[in-house]
């Protein structure tokens, strides 16, 4: 296992041994001969080989940055944006060594109509990562959310079992081999419990509204679901993904006991998914405390721990909110990256010019690095240096 002084350790040494690349001599030159402006040029120290003090070379993207830590950086996208605007694919496509799909996945995009599944938009974002040398994420299979409108609280037990199973097989069999890793199912906690007494499972069409044949079972329903995904494609990692799990709290706590019960039991699950959808809030020592013992007794586990849906929505787009939004950022690239089991840090997109935060936080928004005119705010700056 790598420990996080190891990753660390390693990553001087690559600094220390990297010969550098021609952006980086470019960088260098430029700013000998003076054309660069001093603080981009680090105050002119850059070079000097070895110092993390250092700001990153202009040149270098969060890819570039995220990879010395062995850490894959993600954002959720949507094809649409690939063929409607070039700027979207360009950052898209430089930036990031990871995508989601941020709808295309999910049963409702798939199969809108009947059973049968058409990919077109999921191929379409795949097609561009394997141009891109980008690992992808699969988001989701099993979700109470946008399914589609032929599956009804009227379909029997038995044939939401069958309607499930082959959603999980048709999918992760067309995506075997392109997509690493699955959200096999999402969301299956209520916001309940208090104290010691954990979160109780959701009820929904796939637990008990009639449910796949687990209904009053708990997480039961589940397991089945993580069965069936690895029968689907036994090489891909398996995660549990949810919102407001992030700190230990009840909600945290039933995940937590699913997630030892399953490992404990041989049940496939590779990870947790945590969703990281956050305000300016979050920003305290408690909280960001409880982020860590969080992740560190999910990762005792054996799990692998992935950032999945991150984005900091603001009440206002004033510099000292984006100020605040930037430390935060910041703070969760930390946390992360001193967390050898945490191997994924993904945006829920990239540009404030498409994210969903509008249309479902009344009055917030601003959440994410760069903002509609794709210019990168310093929530960017912060990450990139936390990457470095
Ligand atoms: C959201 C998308 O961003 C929206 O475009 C869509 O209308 C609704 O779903 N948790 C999840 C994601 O797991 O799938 C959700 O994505 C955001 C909350």
């Amino acid at each position: 296992m790598t420990t996080g002084v190891a990753r660390h350790a390693k990553l001087r040494l690559q600094i220390l041994m990297r010969t550098p690349s021609s952006s980086q001599v470019l960088f260098v030159s430029l700013c000998l001969s003076g054309l660069a402006l001093l603080t981009a040029c680090g105050g002119g120290s850059y070079g000097g080989g070895g110092n993390n003090n250092n700001p990153p070379p202009v040149t270098a993207t969060l890819a570039q940055n995220a990879a010395k830590h062995n850490l894959k950086v993600g954002a959720a996208a949507d094809s649409q944006f690939l063929v409607s605007d070039s700027t979207y694919g360009s950052v898209l496509g430089s930036e990031f060594n990871e995508l989601t799909a941020e709808n295309e996945m999910k049963f409702q995009s798939v199969a809108p109509n009947s059973p049968t599944e058409s990919y077109t938009g999921a191929d379409a974002l795949v097609s561009f990562a394997q141009t891109h040398q980008m690992a992808v994420r699969g988001h989701t299979l099993v979700w109470h959310s946008q399914v589609p409108s032929w599956v009804t609280p009227t379909d029997t037990t038995t044939q939401l079992n069958t309607i499930l199973q082959n959603h999980i097989n048709s999918e992760m069999t067309h995506f075997a081999g392109k997509v690493y890793a699955w959200d096999v199912v999402n969301e299956a906690f209520n916001d309940d419990g208090s104290g010691s007494t954990p979160a109780t499972v959701r009820s929904t069409i796939w637990y008990d509204n009639p449910g796949i044949g687990f209904a009053g079972q708990g997480t039961a329903y589940i397991e089945q679901a993580m069965f069936w995904a690895h029968a689907a494609d036994p090489t891909a990692k398996l995660f549990y993904n949810d919102y407001n799990i992030e700190t230990q709290n009840p909600k945290s706590d039933a995940v937590y006991l699913m997630a030892q019960d399953f490992t404990n039991r041989g049940v496939p699950l590779n990870g947790i998914g945590f969703q990281f959808h956050v305000d300016l809030s979050f920003d305290n020592p408690n909280v960001l405390a409880s982020v860590t013992s969080n992740f560190q007794r999910f990762a005792a586990l054996g799990l692998e721990i992935h950032i999945t849906e991150l984005d900091i929505r603001l009440s206002d787009s004033s510099a000292a909110s984006f100020a605040a939004q930037a430390k935060l950022y910041g703070e969760l690239a930390a946390i992360c990256l001193q967390q050898p089991k945490c191997t994924t840090f993904q945006t829920w997109g990239f540009t404030d010019k498409y994210s969903w935060i509008p249309g479902f936080f009344t009055g917030m928004g601003w959440a994410l690095p760069w903002d509609a005119n794709y210019q990168k705010k310093p929530a960017y700056t912060s990450l990139l240096t936390a990457f470095q």
